[in-house]
């Protein structure tokens, strides 16, 4: 059976370069390996009184479900103000409660951040990886993944053109199956 691994990008916006980048690798899957979008679209902002068995939104039951299900997890993060964009940490916080019921927990996972400036997101990747660490995630070291000016490596249809960041995202994967591989319980 195929391990699943779950792709999860920190946009809503219609043409994100981390949705694009997502859809990017879903093609690139190894063989015994699926990989899978999670949607981030429609989950509502935490609140704390969801935990009550009466008020918990079907969204966040669905949402869970689907983090459950998955073997892996990789993260595309864009940049918001040097740190992780408030949808990415939301869902974030969404998995991992209520409290006991974490469901990132032991999941192997990946971070790539992107940016069309140069700096491609350096600190959402690491203000996300200090919150990887507390939810028990194990997230590959190396290669770090750092995608700069994400708005040059797209044509109009949304696919990828730049022949370079094809290749460094191939390599990316092969290391992260290699992680997950070598993790997974
Ligand atoms: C940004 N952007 C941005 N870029 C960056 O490199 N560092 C930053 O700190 C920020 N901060 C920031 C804050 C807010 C509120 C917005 C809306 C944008 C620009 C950002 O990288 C750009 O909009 C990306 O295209 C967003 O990612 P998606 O939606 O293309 O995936």
């Amino acid at each position: 059976m195929n391990k699943i691994i779950g792709i999860l990008a920190g946009s809503l916006r219609k043409e994100s370069f981390s949705k694009k980048i997502g859809n990017t690798l879903i093609a690139m899957a190894p063989q015994g390996f699926e990989f899978k979008i999670i949607s981030l679209d429609d989950l509502p902002i935490y609140n704390q009184d969801f935990d009550d068995d009466n008020q918990v939104p079907v969204t966040y039951t669905t949402f869970r479900k689907e983090v459950q299900a998955v073997d892996g997890v990789i993260f595309i993060t864009p940049e918001y103000n040097r740190s992780v964009p408030a949808v990415l940490k939301n869902a974030l916080d969404v998995g991992s409660r209520p409290y006991g019921h974490n469901v990132w927990d032991s999941k192997p996972g990946a971070v790539i951040s992107n940016s069309p400036g140069n700096l491609s997101g350096f600190g959402a990747n690491h203000h996300l990886r200090q919150s990887l660490v507390f939810l028990n995630v194990p997230v590959m070291q190396q290669p770090e993944i750092y995608i700069a000016k994400s708005n040059e490596l797209f044509d109009e249809n949304g696919e990828l053109k730049s022949e370079g960041t094809k290749e460094f995202l191939h390599k990316a994967v092969d290391a992260y199956i290699a992680w997950f591989n070598k993790n997974v319980s």
